[in-house]
């Protein structure tokens, strides 16, 4: 294994909020970075030494980027299979590898993958024609998500059905949706929808001697389908962390993966399934960098530049809430207030547009216990207003 040592370049895919905090941890690291993102000033290519401006599917962009980087990573797992492999192709350094890649950004192969290995993910199947959705329903019943196989993030490309009638309707919205990306095989995904007591997420890091590491499970909540609040240590029994951290290590082993990655499980009655699988940081490990000696993204850099990866000491139990804009205005008002208390961290990802919905920032908060930071997490977010 060639070492990629401080000075020489990563190359990241993508330029969203978690390049900008892998970009961050790299500079920090004595790298330089270089990014390809369609939008200028990208989160990331504002802290980058350089961004290409270009899609993500533009491949003479991506030849371009391959030929400045030493090595190669994405921060998102929409990034087309195809320009990983096109960088592979040149035999350029990638991690995760355009095979990992290929399974977790199909939802199909993903929950086929996992299944193989003897995990329990929902009873999900294949979804073509309206005879598979009728099939479907009598098989699994409702209510039940239908989801396109590929391209959704943040509850996109997904819609909930409780009759029959919503899951023939569901079926010609996401079948129009598909045709914008079109896939071989099934287009979606028919899935129980789980009653679960908790949603829990673990992150994983392996590196190219098969060194795998974990970090401690945090329990999740959304809204709206998308990340609202985590917290760490997830308030659940060592018994089921433990079955956790097993599921994570076999997926991180079978999947050969090099880098950090997170798995997203059900916790219900005391089972876990496998929600989804992301090969890249992830949203409910933004605390490790307030939390942990090593981040998430520390991690990530050492995993794909041959450095060694280590095992993260929690330093505090913490809480982090996400920052999303609401359509008020795009100005991020109250700052000054929050950040009296030494416990409370702000981070911003210097995005322009405040739009509904969309990650701006989180906060991450540490205390003496969860429920602590949770309730100084929530206070300190009821302070902050865009206008
Ligand atoms: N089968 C399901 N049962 C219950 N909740 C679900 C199910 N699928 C998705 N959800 C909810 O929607 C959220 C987003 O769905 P997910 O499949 O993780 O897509 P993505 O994060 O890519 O948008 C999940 O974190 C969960 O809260
Ligand atoms: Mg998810």
């Amino acid at each position: 294994m060639t070492l990629i040592g401080p000075g020489q370049t990563i190359g990241i895919l993508g330029g969203g909020q978690l390049g900008r905090m892998l970009a961050l941890e790299a500079k920090r690291m004595g790298y330089r970075v270089i990014t390809l993102d369609p939008e200028p000033e990208s989160p990331c290519g504002q802290v980058a030494d350089a961004q290409i401006v270009a899609p993500y599917d533009d491949l003479e962009a991506v030849r371009q980027l391959g030929r400045a980087a030493d090595v190669l990573t994405y921060e998102f797992e929409n990034v087309s299979a195809t320009s990983v492999r096109a960088l592979e192709a040149e035999g350029r350094r990638v991690h995760p590898s355009s095979a990992v890649l290929a399974i977790t950004q199909h939802r199909l192969r993903e929950k086929t993958f996992v299944a193989s290995l003897g995990i329990g993910v929902p009873a999900f199947r294949a979804v073509a024609s309206v005879e598979d959705v009728e099939r479907a329903a009598r098989e699994i019943g409702f209510p039940a998500v239908l989801k396109a196989v590929s391209g959704g993030y943040d509850g996109k490309g997904q819609i909930v059905v409780r009759t029959l009638e919503e899951a023939r309707e569901a079926f010609g919205r996401l079948t129009a949706h598909a045709r914008g990306s079109p896939t071989e095989g099934p287009p979606m995904i028919w899935e129980q929808w789980v009653s679960f007591a908790k949603e829990v997420s673990m992150i994983g890091v392996r590196d190219e001697r098969g060194t795998l590491v974990t970090y401690p499970l945090v329990e999740n909540t959304h809204v709206n389908n998308i990340l609202d609040t985590s917290l760490v240590p997830a308030r659940v029994s060592p018994r089921v962390e433990e079955e956790a951290r097993q599921i994570v290590r076999a997926i991180g082993e079978h999947l050969r993966i090099v880098g950090v990655y997170c798995v997203e499980m059900f916790l219900r009655e005391d089972r876990l399934l496998v929600n989804e699988i992301a090969p890249r940081p992830h949203n409910s490990g933004h605390y490790t960098l307030d939390a942990c000696m090593v981040s998430q993204f520390e991690n990530h850099v050492r995993a794909i530049c041959g450095l060694p990866i280590v095992a993260p000491l929690l330093r505090s139990p913490a809480v982090m809430v996400n920052l999303l804009g609401d359509g008020r205005g795009h100005r991020l008002m109250g700052v000054e207030r929050i950040l009296e208390d030494p416990r409370v961290r702000v981070h911003l990802y210097g995005k322009k547009e405040a739009r509904p919905g969309r990650k701006m920032g989180h906060l991450t908060v540490l205390a003496e216990n969860v429920d602590e930071a949770l309730d100084l997490a929530r206070r300190a977010r009821g302070q902050l207003q865009w206008g």
